[in-house]
C-alpha cells in the first residue's frame, strides 16, 4: 500500500515514534533508499526551511530533488491535478507539494502511485510537527506527560503540532482568541487520538501556566495578508514575551516554526534569548524530512 503524509494522523502513534527514531538515525545507517529516484517538490508559496531541508534530505537518501513552482505546473489551470500527479508519479519516487488548498494534496494522494507529502497547506504542516516533536524530545526527553503550550492562531502549524503531541502522550494547552481557536468538534477529535490531552483557553497565561515548551507562529499566515491589520489587533495580547514565559515552567523552552516577526507574536528577548530553540528546531527540519521520507519508502528503525 502506498503511504502518504497529508496530516500527522496519517500515521499511527507507533509509526510517528518510528519516524522520529529514523529522524535521529545517522545518515549512513539509513543508506540510500531513494537511489536512482527523483522527488518532485512543488511550491505554490515561498519557502526557506521546507525547500532546503527537503532538497538536502532527498540528496542524503540518494535521490534527486526537482523544485517546481506551482505556476509552472498550474494545478487545474494548465492541467488537472490528477493528470499532473499521474505523470509525475511515473518519474519520481515521492511527490511533495506546498499548496493553498489542502484538497489539492488530497486529490494528488487519491491518484498517486507513489507517496505524496504535504509540505504545508491551509490545513496542516505535518513535516513541521515532526521537527517540533524531535526538537522537544531532544530537550525534554519523552513527551508523555509533558505540557506543551501553543499561543496564538490555531493554524496549520498549531493543528499538526497538537496532533503530534497528543499522539506522543503530551498535554497540549492552546491559548487562542475567540474565533481563532480550534472548534469544539476538533478538540473532541484531538482528545480521541491517543495518550495525551488538549485543552483550549482564551487567556494565553492559562495556556502557558507550567508549560515545558511554549510555541507560537505568525498571526498572519501566507494567503491571509489582506487580514493583517485586523489580526494584529485581535492577537495583540497573545505575544510570547518575558511576562508570558514567566508563567511557564522555570526551564521552559520557546519554539517557533519561523519565519518570525519580532515585536508581534514574539518579543526579541525571548526568540533571541537562552530559552529559544528556534534554530535547532529549524535545522531539525532536515533530519525530520529525511526520517519521514525514509519511512514512506519503507525503511523502518
Ligand atoms: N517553517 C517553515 O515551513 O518555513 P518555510 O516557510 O521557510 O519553509
Ligand atoms: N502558518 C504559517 C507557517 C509558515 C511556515 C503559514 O502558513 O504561513
Amino acid at each position: 500500500m502506498v503511504r502518504h503524509l497529508l496530516d500527522l494522523t496519517d500515521l499511527t502513534p507507533t509509526e510517528l515514534a518510528d519516524v522520529l527514531a529514523l529522524s535521529a538515525t545517522p545518515i549512513e545507517t539509513l543508506g540510500h533508499p531513494l537511489r536512482g529516484q527523483g522527488t518532485a517538490l512543488i511550491f505554490e508559496k515561498p519557502s526557506n526551511r521546507t525547500r532546503h531541508s527537503m532538497e538536502m534530505a532527498v540528496v542524503q537518501l540518494g535521490g534527486h530533488p526537482i523544485y517546481t513552482r506551482g505556476d509552472e505546473v498550474g494545478f487545474d489551470t494548465r492541467e488537472t491535478v490528477e493528470d499532473i500527479t499521474r505523470i509525475m508519479a511515473g518519474y519520481h519516487g515521492v511527490l511533495a507539494a506546498r499548496v493553498f488548498d489542502h484538497s489539492i494534496v488530497a486529490r494528488m494522494a487519491a491518484v498517486s502511485a507513489v507517496p505524496v507529502v504535504n509540505m504545508l497547506s491551509d490545513r496542516s504542516h505535518p513535516l513541521q510537527a515532526v521537527a517540533d516533536t524531535l526538537t522537544m524530545q531532544e530537550d525534554l526527553g519523552p513527551l508523555a506527560g509533558r505540557i506543551v503550550a501553543y499561543v496564538g492562531d490555531y493554524n496549520n502549524v498549531a493543528r499538526s503540532l497538537a496532533q503530534a503531541c497528543v499522539m506522543l502522550g503530551a498535554h497540549v494547552r492552546l491559548g487562542c482568541p475567540s474565533g481563532y481557536g480550534a472548534s469544539d468538534e476538533e478538540l473532541f477529535a484531538l482528545n480521541d487520538l491517543a495518550g495525551g490531552t488538549v485543552e483550549q483557553f482564551r487567556d494565553p497565561f492559562d495556556a502557558a501556566a507550567g508549560a515545558h515548551a511554549v510555541h507560537t507562529d505568525t498571526w498572519t499566515s501566507m494567503g491571509q495578508e489582506a487580514e493583517k491589520a485586523g489580526r494584529q489587533e485581535v492577537f495583540g495580547h497573545y505575544q510570547v514575551n518575558g511576562g508570558l514565559m514567566a508563567a511557564a515552567a522555570r526551564d521552559a523552552i520557546f519554539m517557533h516554526c519561523l519565519p518570525a516577526h519580532r515585536g508581534l507574536e514574539v518579543s526579541s528577548d525571548i526568540i533571541d534569548g537562552p530559552q529559544s530553540r528556534v534554530f535547532q528546531q529549524g535545522h531539525n527540519r532536515m533530519h525530520a524530512a529525511r526520517g519521514l521520507l525514509a519511512f514512506l519508502v519503507g525503511v523502518r528503525p
